[in-house]
């Protein structure tokens, strides 16, 4: 089992390249089976989660191959429509094909993904918004774990989202692409993974308007055609690198940087007094004093503070002066981190009912031994690592690695002590 060293205590200074969108690139690669023909997609980061979907497009019959960090896919013969139970509860991501198959066979098979560390993640938007679009579902299998999805004609249909739902909007829209009529989604997701797997459809043709607001309108299209495609680069690994700065302290400047979807970030640090300057697709930090507390920081759909920043900004807050308090509104078991950082000598108060977690900042944190319990809370961990005294060791990292490409390197090319241990040097 993998694991990850850090020695605290280090300023950051330096430049740093943001990589390629994670979130965007999920529902793209399931997108490609939607062409029947080729496409070239560029800045596509080379992390586990990438290499897992690409194995279920191989699964699925496309032929795929890199250059660097373009990825290239034929989807021409790309004829099974079931998805390897296996590559489905592995990822959760790999729901997404429920809409790309649907779209390209009217039919799919596809297991039903669990939940996973961070909450129950069930896909009922998901059914019951593809049901309204004339597909006849059934759950096969044992324990029915399986849907089978079929449909002589999909058909355009109005949807309304209980939930601005990220995975639904997206799969409704993949569902929708080939369809006839025209389908329109109501409290769709607003979050720029929707508008870039948009950009990517349309790109190939699709006719698609109203992306990156509530209301999205779909026309139905007879094929897509071959694409060259730029995938943007990550803003959560952006507000990642962020907050290791604002936590460890000193003078960093990030390039390619998404800043239009990085605002709720930005905002966030800068209230916890970090001097931020942003330009064009550049971000420079400075965190050169004691952090301030925030008063309440609440997770919501974007525009709002994302999910997937809540553990980060977690370490930094156990370092400010004073009492945050932090309200996670959209998974219900994301404070997995908070045991870990306890044993860094973190002050933290759980209210479960409430989701919510309250935050007493500690002048200092000690290195510990700690477990990475999920992507997003194992890079957390690494930052309250960077600016403890002392060695940390984040134990079982491999989850890091489903969304960093390599965060030893990009955190030690700018003055980070931090490297890839074996399993015994835990002991
Ligand atoms: C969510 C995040 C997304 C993030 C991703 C990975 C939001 C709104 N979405 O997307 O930004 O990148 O996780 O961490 O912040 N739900 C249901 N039924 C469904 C679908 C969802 O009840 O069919 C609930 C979920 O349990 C959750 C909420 O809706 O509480 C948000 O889910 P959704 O946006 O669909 O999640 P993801 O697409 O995974």
């Amino acid at each position: 089992m993998s694991s990850i060293e850090v020695i605290g205590g280090k300023q950051l200074k330096g430049e740093l390249n943001i990589q390629g969108s994670k979130n965007a690139a999920l529902p793209v690669i399931a997108a490609t089976i939607l062409n029947k023909g080729t496409t070239v997609l560029k800045n596509c980061p080379k992390i586990l989660d990438v290499y897992h979907m690409v194995k279920i497009l191989k699964e699925l019959g496309c032929s795929t191959s890199w250059d660097g960090n373009t990825l290239y896919v034929d989807s021409r013969n790309a004829v099974v429509t079931a998805v390897p139970e296996e590559s489905v509860t592995k990822m959760r991501s790999s729901i997404l094909f429920l809409g790309s198959l649907l779209g390209r066979h009217k039919e799919v098979t596809i297991a039903y993904p669990g939940g996973c560390s961070i909450g129950k993640r069930p896909i009922d938007y998901h059914l019951k918004a593809i049901k309204k679009m004339n597909v006849t579902q059934e759950f096969i299998g044992d324990n029915d774990s399986m849907i089978h999805c079929y449909s002589d004609r999909i058909l355009g249909a109005e949807i309304f989202l209980e939930f601005p739902s990220v995975g639904a909007t997206q799969n409704v829209i993949l569902t929708a692409v080939l369809s006839e009529g025209t389908t329109r989604i109501f409290n769709a997701a607003r979050e720029p993974e929707v508008i870039e797997v948009c950009n990517y459809l349309i790109a190939a043709g699709a006719k698609i308007s109203g992306k990156g607001t509530a209301f999205i309108e779909i026309e139905g299209v007879k094929q897509l055609h071959d694409v060259e495609f730029q995938l943007s680069s990550d803003r959560i690994v952006a507000g990642t690198y962020m907050a290791a700065v604002a936590a460890a302290g000193g003078d960093v400047v990030l390039l390619n940087t998404p800043n239009l979807h990085l605002e709720s970030t930005v905002r966030a640090l800068r209230r916890t007094g970090c001097v931020i300057e942003t330009t064009e697709n550049r971000i420079v930090i400075h965190s050169r004093q004691r952090l301030l507390p925030i008063d309440v920081l609440k997770t919501q759909p974007y525009p709002g503070f994302p999910t997937d920043m809540q553990s980060q900004l977690m370490s930094v807050l156990c370092l400010a002066e004073g009492e945050s308090t932090i309200i996670e509104d959209i998974f219900e078991s994301r404070f997995q981190n908070v045991n870990d950082l306890r044993k860094m000598g973190a002050i933290i108060t759980l209210d479960n009912k409430q989701n919510k977690a309250i935050i007493t900042g500690v002048r200092e944190l000690q290195g510990a031994v700690v477990d990475a319990h999920d992507l997003r809370g194992g890079a957390a961990l690494l930052i309250a690592g960077l600016a403890a005294k002392g060695k940390t060791i984040i134990c079982d990292s491999t989850s890091i690695e489903r969304g960093y490409e390599d965060i030893c390197r990009d955190l030690s090319a700018i003055g980070a002590q931090t490297r890839y241990c074996s399993e015994n040097a835990a002991g």
